[in-house]
């Protein structure tokens, strides 16, 4: 796709944190609207939207195992790699952001329409 086109999506990478501050089968929420989290699981990082679709809650507060997060509210199932929902009662999938490290420094790649500058301060 053309750099100049005019329906080419719009994103912003962005420094989220150092990969030590997110640990291991654990959610680490950032500081952007609307509010993003990284997943650190099965030694890769993950970048998803962190409100869960089946109601308002954040999904950092869940439990992760083999690159899935687990709704803390009701339970549903997300696979960390593609933001699919694995089990009800969500049906809809969570949006995933593009994740590059960066030595031990996380970047994550966001749409521009996110407002990123609580991020990477
Ligand atoms: S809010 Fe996540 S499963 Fe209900």
């Amino acid at each position: 796709m053309p750099e100049n086109d005019p329906a080419a999506p719009t994103s912003q990478w962005v420094r989220a944190c150092a990969l030590d501050e997110v640990e291991e089968d654990e959610g680490h929420r950032l500081d952007t609207v609307p509010p993003v989290s990284l997943f650190r699981s099965g030694g890769e990082v993950f970048c998803l939207d962190d409100t869960c679709t089946h109601e308002d809650f954040s999904l950092a507060e869940g439990w992760v195992e083999d690159c899935v997060v687990e709704c803390a509210l009701h339970t549903a199932k997300f696979d960390l790699r593609s933001g699919k929902a694995l089990s009800a009662p969500a049906s809809t999938p969570v949006r995933v952001h593009e994740v590059r490290l960066e030595g031990t420094e996380i970047y994550v790649r966001l749409p521009e329409t996110y407002d990123t500058s609580g991020v990477g301060k």
